[in-house]
């Protein structure tokens, strides 16, 4: 590096430097085990942010960390920490809750006409961090309940990051996770509780939910083909590589029942990406429904 050394520069922080080549290798382990695309242009603050897991381990390198993931037998230890270091969780209550209307409004009346009367609707909310998005779901469901003419509802919520799922159970919630709910919404729906000023799901809206720790690229060997009438999948693939991407659609394309509908976050598109999916402009947004193949 020219002109001195940078923010990130080992001889100032402490922290390894990462050559090429261990980025290299880290960048493709990631990829291939989470679809996760990290590395090439974040090159430092992924050391940054794997300082820590290298002092936990005791180790001098990247190269010798890399080696004990995929050599090592505890490498699974390992990997929820891996993975906590580099996700991004951010999630907040009823965000772009246009989507969320549009389907349990529009979309889902006219599935459920087709169906047999008793059988549950299922959503997959895959990439659900603390649980904000899968309980927002749960919410917008019950609020549009006269529509969905009494269908129960089953909200399959999985996520890579175990400590996120611990919390998603909790179902406590402070601040941050509120900033696009309204102040009725949180009276309703949630409780006081004696710690921390936290709020508390009411139960009766996490009983459609179930949890569960799940790396999206094992969708297949978790839920039978064609299972889901949904899957909202928002603020996830936009850290996938291409071939990835392209990987997690063929996954949902087989896990969404005919015609069913995928929602991603509104930076993220299919547009030209794939034939998997068809683009359906909604009121002023764009959603996707699964091609025949
Ligand atoms: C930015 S959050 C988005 C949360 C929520 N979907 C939303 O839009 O508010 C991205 C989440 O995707 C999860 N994630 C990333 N790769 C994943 C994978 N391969 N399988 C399952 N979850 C993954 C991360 O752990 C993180 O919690």
């Amino acid at each position: 590096m020219e002109g001195g050394p940078g923010p990130f520069d080992h001889r100032t922080t402490g922290i390894p430097a990462m050559t090429d080549e261990e980025c290299r290798l880290f960048s493709g382990f990631v990829s291939d085990r989470f679809g996760l695309n990290v590395f090439e242009a974040q090159r430092d603050r992924v050391r940054f942010r794997l300082k820590e897991r290298l002092e936990a381990r005791a180790m001098t390198s990247f190269l010798e960390y890399y080696r004990f993931l995929v050599l090592s037998p505890r490498a699974s230890e390992e990997l929820p920490f891996l993975v906590e270091a580099l996700t991004n969780n951010e999630t907040y209550f009823l965000r772009e809750r246009y989507q969320l209307d549009w389907y349990f409004g529009e979309v889902l009346p006219s599935q459920v006409r087709e169906r047999p009367p008793g059988e549950p609707v299922r959503v997959l909310s895959a990439g659900c961090s603390s649980g904000e998005e899968a309980y927002s779901l749960a919410i917008v469901h019950h609020e549009n309940q006269f529509r969905c003419l009494g269908r129960p509802l089953e909200i399959h919520a999985i996520d890579l990051n175990p400590s996120r799922i611990r919390q998603a159970e909790v179902a406590e919630y402070e601040g941050h996770s509120f900033r696009a709910a309204s102040p009725e919404a949180k009276e309703r729906y949630f409780a006081a509780t004696a710690t921390n000023g936290r709020l508390r799901l009411k139960s009766w809206l996490k009983a459609p939910v179930r949890f569960r720790v799940l790396n999206l690229m094992e969708l297949s060997s978790a839920f039978p083909e064609g299972y889901f009438d949904a899957v909202f999948c928002r603020n996830v693939l936009i850290y996938f590589s291409e071939s990835t991407m392209q990987r997690a659609c063929a996954l949902f394309h087989r896990v969404l029942s005919r015609g069913s509908p995928l929602f991603l976050g509104h930076s993220e598109s299919l547009l030209g990406r794939t034939r998997l999916f068809r683009p359906q402009r909604a009121t002023d947004f764009i959603y996707y429904t699964k091609a025949v193949a």
